[in-house]
């Protein structure tokens, strides 16, 4: 292997990636993270060449982003497969590597700007050819993926394809998110020490207690300091990621589909692709997340247009479906500056509740007698779009669907799995249910112009066989999700998507690479979108994040909050009101009406500038802003997320601003705090370089939990 190696060095967006190039192992990063700058690096190869220990392989191994025995690795392997039990270890005879610089690569249909290293590993005596495909973007966020093709007469069972990401031993903290139904990614820590922390997900989609991001970083990495890398898996079926320490000192990072049992066969001459492992580091969170976000937003399909403020009927209405009552939400919603309205679950036939009627996509004449036009039309009138709530891939046993065809519903030798929400799935991998449920939808896009679809996923894939013989389906059932997305939108341009599972269950860049918005949680309490929204955030840019204004007593928790923190919570992301507007007083509409005139003037900030998060000193109070790429400006939100320890609660920074510019600081006449004796910044307003402003901060206001104050920053010019 030493004879053929070479250097290949990467840079892009301040990120280094340098790799070993073998004729006969797939490429090896040898450094991912900082720029190494332009100077020649082809001394590394030698300078990290490590000794060989006892009782190893007598070569050093090469580990490469897709690491195998065949090689020395003693880890677990990336590709795990075979022929009846032959070709189970992969080697090749040659890799071929081939670069494209021309930034053309990544997004289908438009330039990236990103190089590809594209390596075609061939393994004459198994049969197989192994691809990776590793991408560096404008961002210095790398992706990677890898595929295999089965060259071999008989067929070949793909068990796992999982690349990998080496970080170094600096990595010493392991950071991901968990949660449960309401109460999605909470923060979990823990020593990156040897052997293998894995998160997996086997629902038919990432679940409410995705890791959503795993990080490895230095001890006590924060937002703002630490350097730290990450993984995501951008795949909404199974999937899992892992970290992996080994006693030679190898730290991995990884991710690739969960195949169920006999999955993935591939006949002779068939190929399966891994899911896109995305990899982005920093110093700190937020430059980590920051290289995600740009990559995310520089895609051609990005949601560009302002992105309209909308009202969503579920916490307002549920199931009671009542005409002039929606009529008026949608009059008032009009009145307060709302742009889309979103009729939610109920409208179809049979759909009382929740125990009937998924499946059934008309819409149900004993409660829309004239259809939807009455209300889609004059939602239209009033200049607002028109959103509808669907959840194709579901089906309620009790539905004309589901009786008709029994074998359309996902299931096993032992019947369709249990019930969660009284609900089934639909095998959207059978072609005529998948055309069925298409159909229907274009039949009541088209017929209603629909602008604007809420697309839910309730329950997990359980017990999910396909077919007569009842394989395996969750991997199909995933394609097919996302080619009705992508058929949807390209037969209807400008259709838009939310991605909603039982709240944020989908919070992927697989299906996010189709939506335009997630619905972050079923919680809309403020006190808990704090860290919704907070930690959605490290993989989703705030545009993407649809947060709703809800009713004074919030409808999961009980907890009574007033207009200004849950609307200046909700403010920092796609806004959105969920909250039945019929039962509201005038003062209340008045104020709400404020806060959609405020969002519409900060959303061109919020939804294109940097997210940027305090390291808190006082762990009571948390700091967010946004900061526009040229720093001229920025908005902050100081919230007391709990009760401080010091009183008063001593001073916060405000990250991200250029420390040689002055800056002007108000504070947003809305979130000034009542009752309260303020520092004189807060009344009055204070001018600093942003050196001082990001080092030595502003002494906080008396702020009880559940309130909050928001910074307007801008810079002063000469
Ligand atoms: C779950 C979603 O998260 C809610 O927002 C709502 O759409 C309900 N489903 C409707 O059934």
């Amino acid at each position: 292997m030493d004879a053929t190696a070479r250097l290949l060095h990467l840079r892009r967006g301040g990120t280094s990636l340098v790799l070993r190039l073998d004729d006969d192992v797939l490429p090896a990063v040898l450094h991912w993270g900082p720029d190494l700058g332009e100077g020649d690096v082809t001394g590394m190869l030698t300078a990290l060449a490590v000794p060989v220990g006892d009782s190893v392989a007598t070569a050093a191994p090469v580990v490469s982003v897709l690491p195998q025995q065949s090689s020395g690795w003693l880890g677990r392997p990336g590709l795990l497969g075979s022929r009846a039990g032959q070709a189970w270890s992969v080697a090749f005879d040659h890799v071929e590597h081939e670069l494209d610089e021309a930034g053309t690569a990544a997004w289908p249909d438009g330039a990236s700007g990103a190089v590809r290293l594209r390596s075609v590993g061939t393994d004459g005596p198994d049969a197989l050819t192994v691809t990776t495909e590793l991408e560096l973007h404008p961002s210095g966020l790398v992706r990677l993926r890898a595929a295999v093709r089965n060259d071999g007469a008989d067929g070949y069972e793909v068990r796992a394809l999982e690349p990998a990401l080496p970080v170094p031993a600096e990595a010493g903290e392991l950071l991901d998110l968990t949660g449960r139904y309401s109460h999605e990614r909470s923060p979990q820590r823990r020593p990156f020490d040897q052997g293998t922390w894995v998160r997996e997900s086997w629902g038919g989609r990432p679940g409410h207690d995705s890791a959503t991001v795993l990080c490895a970083g230095r001890p006590s990495f924060g937002f703002r300091a630490g350097r730290v890398w990450g993984v995501h898996l951008a795949w909404s079926g199974n999937g899992a990621v892992a970290a992996e320490q080994l006693p030679s000192g190898w730290r991995l990072l990884r991710g690739g589909e969960l195949l169920l049992p006999g999955e993935v066969r591939l006949a002779s001459g068939e190929q399966y692709t891994s899911p896109w492992l995305v990899g982005s580091w920093g110093e700190g969170l937020d430059a980590l997340a920051a290289r995600i976000h740009r990559t995310w937003r520089a895609r051609p399909t990005h949601p560009r247009t302002p992105r309209p403020v909308l009202l969503n009927t579920w916490e307002a209405v549920y199931f009671d479906h009542d005409l002039p009552h929606l009529l008026d939400l949608a009059d008032k919603a009009a009145a307060l500056g709302v742009e889309r309205f979103v009729l939610d679950d109920g409208w179809f036939r049979g759909r009382r509740h929740d125990r009937a009627g998924l499946g059934d996509w008309e819409v149900d004449p004993d409660v829309w007698p004239q259809g939807l036009a009455p209300l889609a039309d004059r939602v239209h009138a009033l200049g607002m779009q028109f959103g509808l709530w669907f959840e194709p891939e579901m089906v309620n046993l009790d539905s004309d669907v589901a009786r008709a065809h029994p074998d359309w519903v996902l299931g096993t030798s032992h019947g369709p799995g249990l019930p969660s929400r009284q609900q089934h799935v639909l095998d959207l991998g059978h072609p005529d249910a998948y055309a069925h449920v298409r159909d229907r939808m274009v039949a009541v896009i088209a017929g209603t112009g629909v602008d604007y679809l809420k697309w839910d996923h309730n329950r997990p894939l359980l017990d999910a066989g396909h077919g007569p013989d009842r394989t395996p389906g969750v991997h199909a059932q995933t394609l097919a999700a996302y080619r009705l997305m992508d058929e949807l939108k390209g037969r209807f341009p400008g259709l838009e998507i939310e991605s909603c599972a039982a709240g944020g269950a989908r919070v992927d860049l697989g299906v996010m690479d189709r939506c335009d918005r997630v619905w972050v949680s079923d919680c809309i309490d403020a006190h808990e979108r704090q860290r919704l929204q907070r930690w959605t955030s490290l993989l989703l840019p705030p545009e993407m994040l649809g947060t709703h204004i809800g009713a004074d007593k919030d409808h999961s928790t009980g907890r009574v909050l007033d207009l200004t923190y849950r609307a200046g919570t909700a403010l920092w992301g796609h806004l959105g009101i969920e909250w039945d507007l019929s039962a509201t007083s005038a003062e209340q509409l008045a104020a709400l009406a404020g806060w959609v005139r405020l969002h519409k003037e900060l959303r061109p900030l919020l939804h294109s500038g940097d997210v940027v998060h305090a390291d808190p000193t006082n762990p009571a109070l948390w700091l967010e802003g946004v900061v526009a790429p040229d720093r001229s400006e920025a908005v902050y939100r100081l919230a007391a997320v709990e009760h401080t320890l010091t009183w008063p609660p001593g001073r916060v920074t405000l990250p991200g601003l250029d420390p040689d510019r002055r800056y002007e600081v108000q504070v947003l006449p809305p979130a000034v705090p009542v009752g309260q004796v303020l520092p004189g910044w807060v009344r009055d307003g204070v001018e600093l370089p942003g050196r001082v402003l990001g080092t030595v901060g502003l002494a906080a206001p008396l702020l009880d939990p559940d309130m909050l104050v928001l910074l307007r920053v801008r810079a002063v010019e000469g």
